[in-house]
């Protein structure tokens, strides 16, 4: 392909600052293909509701990305409405779906994108003998032909089709290049080399693409969709990018199968700040890349390191004096990225409890949110009990309180009330009153402290048995005010014969109980959303 078709977001060295790209300079743009919402939704204990899609997919078109992966639509219909959803409101970026080779993968990925601006279908089959053998059961001559068969399907209902050899790093390099010729014969027009279980080493995935890229002779885009199990996703899709590749596949703050993707604020910004050396840019606007990822782990319930590259909460701290000194005299001793570069400005006041409603809904239009009445109004009456217990609320606050309402959004329970007694002398106590469609349901529990009895009345109110994994408490923002997050993970399944089912939880309140109380019942839901899910049989 013409690299001039990928270059529309070139960038002049200087522009770092902006974040902005301009045009005419001699940085080629690379494509940066976001895969949060599919790749990175896989992740244990994710079950995102369409509301959350759609703001997410909603931010990551702010951010700038070329291509999102909205979903998996033949995994179930909740899967396949989200998709139809983002297609039908996100301008700006192709709108892929992914589907196996199946006709039935792909009819059902052709519906729920047929509405994008412009869409894609993203198909995918095993290639590595180990895939082949024990998960397909089909032979080498089998997988080559479905692959055929399955982009010629998908070029019926869609021009712009990628094609993926899953577990290309383990498959043999010949017979890669048999199917991806294949599949660019029958019309795919980028071709991704999947480390779809991270064993690659950079050298030798640079190796493969050029292999590749030699042997397969049409004009194709070959793109890189690398997984971190061995903590090289970035330098693989670096290397590939050094070998020839003009897409990456990424997902904001590296979540995603297992040890998750390639991480999106990293590869960008190593391309970025690193960019003389490369010659390569995105047309990402780096300053959205913080509020990005605090919106993905709000909303996901995947908390971010605080040694995290980019996004961390010590990504940009400096703890020895000798750093601290060096820092205040001359920023660049050892900082090699301005933190205003990637949005980490800090927080803006921009409310506070005199606020009326039509403050709140500007700010949150200026935040970039979209909300609907009902939604502005829960966020409101969220907001009103927040300015009564602290003085100033944050940009970051809002994004907060939003995430919390987007989360509980067509969810099966609703939190109506919560009433907490304890103290040195009187047993923890917690009265909990959920709404559940019509009915109203109140139930009360005693506990060792006032979160367990307070996650005790949930259990008994819902009656879901689970584990409680793991608990984890921070703040929003500073000060003693702060509102306090917490994320839960609740493990079910286990004492049954069913599947094993985790789910993670987050909730956020001054009061760090109620705060726990919202992240068990956000837990309990999408333990319950996930098991309405159902995938498609896997094809024999
Ligand atoms: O890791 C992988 O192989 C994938 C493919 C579906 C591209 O996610
Ligand atoms: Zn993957």
């Amino acid at each position: 392909m013409d690299e001039s078709e990928v270059t529309a977001g070139d960038v002049e060295e200087g522009d770092v600052a902006t974040g902005v790209a301009s045009a005419g300079s001699s940085f080629h743009s690379l494509r940066i293909f976001d895969t949060t919402l599919r790749d990175g939704e896989q992740s244990p204990g994710i079950s995102l509701n369409l509301r959350e899609k759609v703001e997410i997919a909603e931010q990551l078109a702010r951010l700038g990305v070329d291509v999102i992966e909205a979903g998996f639509p033949i995994s179930s219909d909740g899967e396949t409405e989200a998709v139809k959803a983002i297609a039908s409101q996100i301008k700006g970026p192709i709108i892929a779906g992914l589907a196996r080779v199946d006709p039935r993968d792909i009819e059902r990925a052709a519906e729920a994108v047929g509405s994008a601006q412009r869409a894609r279908i993203h198909t995918f089959i095993a290639t590595s003998e180990i895939h082949m053998k024990h998960k397909l059961r089909m032979s080498a001559v089998e997988v080559l032909e479905a692959a055929r068969l399955g982009v010629e399907r998908a070029r019926l209902y869609v021009d712009d089709v990628e094609f993926s050899c899953e577990d290309a790093t383990r498959s043999d390099p010949a017979f890669l290049a048999e199917v991806y010729t294949a599949a660019a014969r029958a019309g795919a027009t980028t071709l991704n080399l999947p480390d779809t279980v991270g064993y690659a080493l950079p050298a030798e995935f640079a190796d493969l693409l050029s292999y590749l890229a030699s042997e397969v002779s049409d004009e194709v885009m070959w793109s890189v969709h690398t997984h971190d199990d061995l903590g090289l996703a970035v330098a693989n899709a670096l290397a590939g990018v050094g070998a020839g590749a003009r897409q990456i596949e990424v997902a904001v703050n590296g979540i995603g199968e297992r040890a998750g993707n390639c991480s999106l604020e990293e590869v960008v910004m190593a391309l970025r700040t690193r960019r003389t050396v490369g010659g390569f840019d995105t047309s990402i606007n780096t300053r959205e890349i913080a509020r990005t990822s605090r919106l993905v782990s709000m909303l996901t319930g995947y908390a971010v390191p605080p040694n995290k590259a980019i996004v961390g909460a010590n990504a940009f701290a400096h703890e020895a004096g000798i750093h601290q000194h060096g820092v205040m005299v001359e920023r660049t001793t050892y900082e090699i990225m301005d933190p205003v570069d990637v949005g980490l400005e800090g927080s803006r006041i921009v409310l506070g409890k005199h606020s009326g409603r039509h403050a709140f809904t500007n700010a949150l239009e200026e935040m970039g949110f979209h909300l609907d009445k009902t939604e502005i109004q829960k966020a409101f009456d969220r907001f009103k009990s927040l300015a009564d217990r602290k003085i100033r609320i944050t940009d970051i606050d809002l994004e907060a309180i939003v995430a919390d309402e987007l989360s509980s959004d067509a969810e099966e329970y609703e939190m109506i009330s919560i009433q907490v007694a304890g103290g040195t002398h009187l047993s923890p106590t917690a009265t909990v009153r959920l709404r559940r469609s019509e009915e109203i349901i109140d139930e009360s529990a005693i506990g060792d402290g006032m979160i367990d009895a307070a996650c005790g009345a949930i259990q008994r109110a819902t009656s879901i048995d689970a584990r409680l994994e793991s608990f984890n408490v921070s703040s929003v923002t500073g000060g003693i005010d702060a509102l306090g997050d917490v994320t839960i993970v609740l493990v079910s399944g286990e004492a049954q014969d069913g599947p094993v089912r985790r789910a993670t939880g987050r909730g956020v309140s001054t009061d760090v109980v109620e705060a726990a109380a919202r992240a068990y019942l956000s837990a309990v839901n999408r333990l319950i959303a996930l098991s309405h899910r159902q995938m498609a049989p896997p094809r024999s």
